[in-house]
């Protein structure tokens, strides 16, 4: 017989997209990697079907709902995502007993390192444990996904994947490939910019580029796709000179998405000028954070900085959602 839990506590890492980033949407691969920065989640079972939530990092303070006050539309940005997975949680898995949540996270939502995904995952992960529900990555994924989609309505779920599998993988949406790759050791260098990005706004505005120019963008998709595929084997085969050459590469691409901005291009240029491999925004862009493969990690950080970037020391192919602690 299983022991009944009554306290899960987990934890799921943040991510960095190396290269597809927008394409993805649009069902081109991409490849991401998770990393060494984590969001923990402690999950409290309740006698009484309430939600209720700590999230000091988002300025969430004892935030209360019962099981009937679920689907309300006035959620705080700060539980949104927790709210919406609990509910089809529940519609999926009923339960009488509710919980009470506490997050806690080892990043700023403002970096781009996808806070929202990893708290999902992580609040996925705890309830599956504490309720005994058993989910494998994918079923984990698609409720994760529903979420995210429930409360962003776009995304390509990338970011759900690489928090819950962990590592670097290669990607296609909605998890219909997703391949682990033997990339242990990449070289990375992230400077932050300062300018938190709006995801929403900047894939609207590439949808908006493909409707009014569907055959130009799918062309740029497709070029996207071709060097994330070279990408690939190039990391699997530890050449940084080729993986960085083809992010260069994916950067341009991504300047005729017009998503880059001039404080990234700042910190790109900076890279390139102090012998990187390459260098690319990661993410939606607009802001956020940009990511170069170096030999010399420290000469290309100083470059960094002294072009008003914030270095963001984190290490790549870090593990996906795991347990770390019931009672
Ligand atoms: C945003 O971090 C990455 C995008 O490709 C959107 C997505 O894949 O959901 C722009």
């Amino acid at each position: 017989m299983l022991e009944k839990l009554s306290q899960v506590t987990t934890s799921a890492p943040g991510k960095l997209m190396l290269f597809g980033d927008h394409a993805v949407v649009y069902g081109y691969p991409c490849i991401v990697t998770a990393i060494d920065e984590r969001i923990n989640v402690t999950v409290t079972k309740v006698d009484v079907a309430t939600f209720t939530v700590q999230a000091p990092d988002v300025g969430v303070d004892n935030y209360t709902r019962t099981f009937a006050e679920l689907k309300a539309g006035d959620t705080p940005k700060g539980v949104a995502f927790l709210q919406a997975l609990f509910y089809l949680f529940l519609e999926g898995f009923p339960q009488s007993e509710g919980v009470s949540v506490t997050t806690q996270s080892e990043f700023s939502s403002n970096f781009g390192f996808g806070s929202s995904s990893a708290v999902t995952v992580a609040f996925g992960k705890a309830l599956c444990e504490l309720y005994q529900v058993e989910l494998d990555n994918f079923e984990l994924f698609h409720l994760c996904y529903q979420a995210v989609l429930a409360v962003q309505g776009v995304g390509s779920g990338f970011d759900i994947a690489s928090a819950i599998w962990g590592g670097t993988i290669y990607y296609k949406t909605p998890a219909s490939v997703v391949e682990p790759l033997a990339a242990e050791e990449i070289p990375l260098v992230v400077g932050y910019t300062g300018i938190k990005a709006d995801t929403g706004t900047l894939v609207r505005s590439v949808a908006e580029k493909k409707r009014q120019h569907p055959e130009e963008i799918e062309a740029v998709f497709q070029q996207i796709e071709k060097l994330t595929e070279l990408a690939r084997t190039a990391l699997m085969d530890e050449d940084w000179q080729t993986a960085g050459e083809l992010m260069t590469q994916n950067q341009s691409l991504l300047a005729q998405l017009e998503v880059s901005s001039q404080e990234l291009d700042n910190l790109i240029d900076a890279a390139m000028e102090n012998e990187a491999f390459g260098a690319k925004l990661s993410g939606a862009g607009g802001g956020d954070c940009m990511v170069a493969l170096a030999e010399e990690r420290a000469t290309v950080e100083a470059a960094l900085t002294q072009k008003g970037g914030e270095v963001m020391r984190v290490k790549p192919h870090a593990s996906g959602v795991r347990v770390e602690s019931r009672s």
